[in-house]
């Protein structure tokens, strides 16, 4: 693999992702972990990420110079940069202007990392701290009115450094320096694809679970199709999904696991119709944490129960079910502190938890993988665009959309509102542009409105279209003012008891995506 060396900022994860979008397989080490460990897993190169310190100050995280002469590639990125910089004998120091955000740098060298770069990118920064002078043996690329070192390469090593932000779509040529180092400078090969992966983890699933039966929970997203989409490539009919519809679905859910996944999969499925149950348990609650803790609880026992149902069949065909597969990703994994060995794994889940004493060995065939590489991998196994360009659909569901008590009603009109607003993204184009759009309902909010010169007194919908990269932060989309006008229309049109449609505009910090 490329290990990122992750110095704590929240760059490690993008940069490990643009590598794979270079089609180069990369893994997240963090920086404690020696220099023997990491050139043990036989890296073909290695990029140290950014960070939140400066490396002159006491106890700043470093590397073992080690690194930087075992003859491995290396591409140092703003603080990895600095340390590599510091290490090799240059000098750096406090910048004597910081700079932060969208900057210029000149580019006095076009060649290696900046070959056929214009003479002036526009490229993001954070900074304090600066590499003064390169250290010996290193040829300065470019430079800002901040950083008189901005980037610089030693071929002959094999050594590289920059300190803006490549990995960021703030520097709109990053994703070329990026390229460049991993192919050109460091020479490796673009092999990483989705049917490559999908051969391997075909082959590594069917090593792990023999002749064995498995189950699989799914909850209808993409991340647990897909799961079981490989699983079933994988080991065909000792497959059985297991899906729960716990009432707090949105419209044409059910029937689009029902009928979609099953068509283009062939998998056996136990869908297990538990809504009366869950609508009954979440009866007079309104205050968000009690909900998603019954959802949590019932979702567990009913899927317990199925299980168990699962199992005595296929006991009967003389079968032993064995292993629970789950959609967990790779930023699951490297967020729990994983990577390396069961005894690592967080049970994930989409709602509330599995229990410990259900007894299974995982399997996690996504446990590597980036949310658009599962998608990449759902549409070359087959799966139909409603599946794997869903957008994410949080487990508890609509249930934590309703402001307020959930009731059938409230259901109801919610899903109605929310199927026009997800018709309308859609036919604008606009649904793969967004991350996701709840739709909210404030149920106990009413408005005085006025309809065929009537009087109303009814509830608002809120929209809430987001734009993100990973959840983990989030900025409101500026969809088309026309989109939203003909979204707006509809939802008061067509479900009554809406008079009011309002726009979030709120980011994340200090929002978070859902309302509850
Ligand atoms: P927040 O609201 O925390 O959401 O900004 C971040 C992302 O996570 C989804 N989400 C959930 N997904 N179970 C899930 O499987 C949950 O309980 C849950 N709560 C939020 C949310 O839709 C967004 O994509």
């Amino acid at each position: 693999p490329v290990l990122v060396v992750d110095f704590g900022a929240q760059y490690a994860q993008l940069i490990a992702r643009r590598v794979r979008e270079a089609h180069v397989y990369s893994e997240l080490v963090p920086h404690s972990m020696s220099v023997e460990q990491m050139l043990a897993m036989d890296p073909k190169a290695i990029i140290l990420s950014g960070g939140p310190a400066s490396v002159y100050v006491d106890g700043a995280p470093s590397i073992d110079p080690a690194i930087f002469t075992a003859g491995v590639p290396v591409l140092g990125i703003c603080y990895g940069f600095q340390v590599m910089a510091h290490e090799l004998g240059g000098k750096v120091d406090k910048a004597a202007l910081g700079e932060y955000g969208k900057t210029v740098a000149v580019i006095d060298t076009p060649a290696g990392i900046l070959q056929d770069s214009p003479s002036e990118q526009s490229v993001w920064m954070s900074h304090g701290v600066a590499v003064k002078e390169a250290p010996d043996g290193f040829a300065v690329l470019a430079h800002t009115a901040g950083a008189p070192v901005a980037a610089m390469q030693d071929p002959s090593r094999k050594l590289y450094g920059v300190q803006w932000h490549p990995e960021v779509r703030n520097t709109p040529l990053g994703q070329d320096l990026i390229f460049r180092f991993l192919h050109e400078c460091a020479g490796l090969e673009a092999d990483w694809d989705a049917s490559n992966i999908i051969e391997d983890q075909v082959a590594k699933i069917r090593k792990a679970v023999g002749n064995h039966a498995v189950i699989c929970g799914l909850s209808g997203g993409v991340d647990s199709a897909v799961a079981a989409a490989l699983v079933h490539r994988a080991v065909g009919d000792q497959l059985t999904c297991v899906f729960v519809d716990h009432g707090l679905l949105r419209k044409g859910e059910v029937e689009q696991v029902k009928h979609d996944f099953v068509q283009a999969t062939g998998i056996k499925l136990m869908a297990v119709d538990a809504s009366e149950d869950f609508l009954t348990a979440l009866k007079g609650v309104s205050e968000p944490e009690r909900k998603r803790k019954i959802i949590g609880e019932k979702f567990i026992r009913t899927f317990e129960k199925a299980a168990r149902e699962v199992v005595a069949q296929a006991g009967e065909q003389g079968q032993d079910v064995r292993f629970l597969v789950q959609g967990t990703l790779y930023p699951d994994v490297v967020e729990s502190g994983g990577g390396d060995g069961a005894a690592n794994i967080k049970s994930h889940h989409n709602v509330g938890g599995l229990p410990d004493d259900l007894n299974f060995e995982l399997v996690e065939p996504l446990r590597l993988l980036f949310k658009d590489e599962v998608r990449a991998i759902g549409s070359e196994l087959g799966l139909p665009d409603e599946i794997v360009w869903r957008q994410p659909f949080p487990g508890p569901g609509l249930g934590i959309r309703i402001i307020g008590d959930i009731t059938r009603e409230r259901l109801d009109l919610l899903r109605e509102a929310d199927a026009i607003a997800r018709e309308e993204l859609n036919r604008a184009g606009l649904d793969r542009e967004i991350w996701q759009c709840p739709v909210v309902l404030l149920a106990d909010v009413h408005s005085v409105g006025v309809q065929g010169d009537e009087r109303t007194y009814g509830s608002p919908i809120v929209l809430r279209p987001v734009s993100s990269e990973d959840a983990m932060t989030a900025d409101w989309s500026r969809l088309p003012y026309d989109v939203l006008a003909h979204i707006s229309t509809r939802i008061t049109n067509e479900c009554s008891g809406i008079n009011r449609v309002v726009l979030d505009v709120t980011s994340k910090p200090p929002a978070t995506i859902e309302w509850e």
